[in-house]
């Protein structure tokens, strides 16, 4: 029958011309639905004579199942369509390499620093801090260092203004660590005044100092870390042993020399700089300068409320920027402070 061959063909074609799921239904209705083509032939077969009823219902029904069949054809095609769009939409690569986190890391000014305070605490130290915005009393005067001392032209420091513009009176940059010195010798007498006898006082206190100086190795901004050790029998020797220990266990290496070279701080009596010298290796031989250190001045004691007759004790004060440059072997001290990633990320 020319004409049911016909009508699969348009089937066919109508199917193929949707690309979507409610479409290819719509279609589907013209030619299967309630009153689609092919419903209507077999409507139409109860007119015809008895004889030709019997093959023209088989070949409509043959044509309604290949119309059926071109239908589920399309409809899984589409589906097929769609899945095969939805893959590649959400493709991943999994052969792209992966984004790194950025992990972070500490300076390595405060990576020494660090490492300062956990060898002293293993001698039982512990760590004291203050304000760097530090009271010219706390800075000089609790130090021996009155008013007109010729001691505080060294520290010659960046100052600040009060709200008139004015250079503000009492206040100042901190220019070393020692006023923490002061300030928790005073706290440890006030917390112990209701006893006969004070425990020691064994601190270690890092943090940054401010000083007009600029140049390979000085910085405007730098660090010290401030020790202090007072008791009824703390002396000299004790010093130089607590400091030759410490730098040994810092540069992890018994060939290294110390010595104490006399000096002078108002707050200690008597006062000495800190050298020391590696032993064998291309700096031998050349001493370097890397603390301040001596006997806590009777006047800072006094100062402080403490009996200079019972306690004494010793003071020093490192700068970690110096010691970091030689544990590191960095020859200028600005790259710590200039904020170069590439330089940074080495300690990291
Ligand atoms: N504060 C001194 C400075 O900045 C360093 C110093 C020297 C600290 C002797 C001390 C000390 O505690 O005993 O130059």
């Amino acid at each position: 029958m020319q004409n049911l061959d016909a009508l699969i063909a348009e089937a066919k074609s109508a199917f193929a011309a949707v690309t979507d799921p409610d479409a290819l239904e719509q279609v589907k209705a013209r030619f299967l639905g309630r009153n689609g083509e092919i419903t209507g032939l077999l409507k139409a077969l109860s007119t015809l004579p008895l004889e030709e009823k019997k093959s023209a219902g088989a070949a409509i029904n043959r044509a309604k199942t290949a119309v059926e069949e071109a239908l589920a054809g399309r409809r899984e095609d589409i589906k097929q369509a769609a899945l095969k769009a939805r893959l590649a939409e959400e493709a991943l690569d999994v052969t792209l390499p992966g984004r790194k986190a950025n992990k972070g890391g500490l300076h390595p000014v405060t990576l020494v620093m660090e490492r300062i305070e956990a060898l002293f605490a293993s001698i039982g130290f512990t760590v004291a801090d203050g304000p760097e915005i530090e009271e010219d009393f706390y800075n000089f005067t609790a130090l021996n260092t009155p008013e007109d001392h010729p001691a505080r032209s060294m520290h010659d420091t960046f100052y600040l203004l009060d709200e008139k513009g004015e250079v503000a009176q009492n206040v100042l940059l901190r220019t070393h660590t020692s006023p923490i010195q002061a300030r928790y010798m005073r706290a440890h007498v006030e917390r112990y005044r209701d006893r006969e006898t004070m425990p020691e006082i064994r601190i270690i206190a890092p943090g940054r100092v401010y000083r007009v100086d600029s140049d390979a190795t000085h910085s405007p901004m730098f660090h010290q870390v401030e020790g202090l050790w007072i008791g009824e029998c703390v002396s000299f020797a004790d010093l130089k042993g607590v400091i030759a220990d410490f730098l040994r266990r810092f540069f992890e290496s018994d060939e290294l020399k110390v010595r104490f070279r006399p000096s002078f701080f108002p707050f200690t009596e008597p006062s000495a700089e800190i050298d020391m010298a590696f032993m064998g290796g291309a700096s031998e031989g050349r001493w370097l300068e890397i603390a301040g250190c001596g006997m806590v001045h009777p006047n800072v004691l006094r100062s402080a409320g403490i009996d200079p007759e019972k306690y004494q004790g010793f003071a020093f004060g490192f700068g970690p920027d110096r010691l970091a440059m030689l544990r590191y072997g960095i020859n200028d001290l600005r790259l710590f402070f200039d904020g170069d990633l590439r330089f940074l990320r080495q300690f990291a």
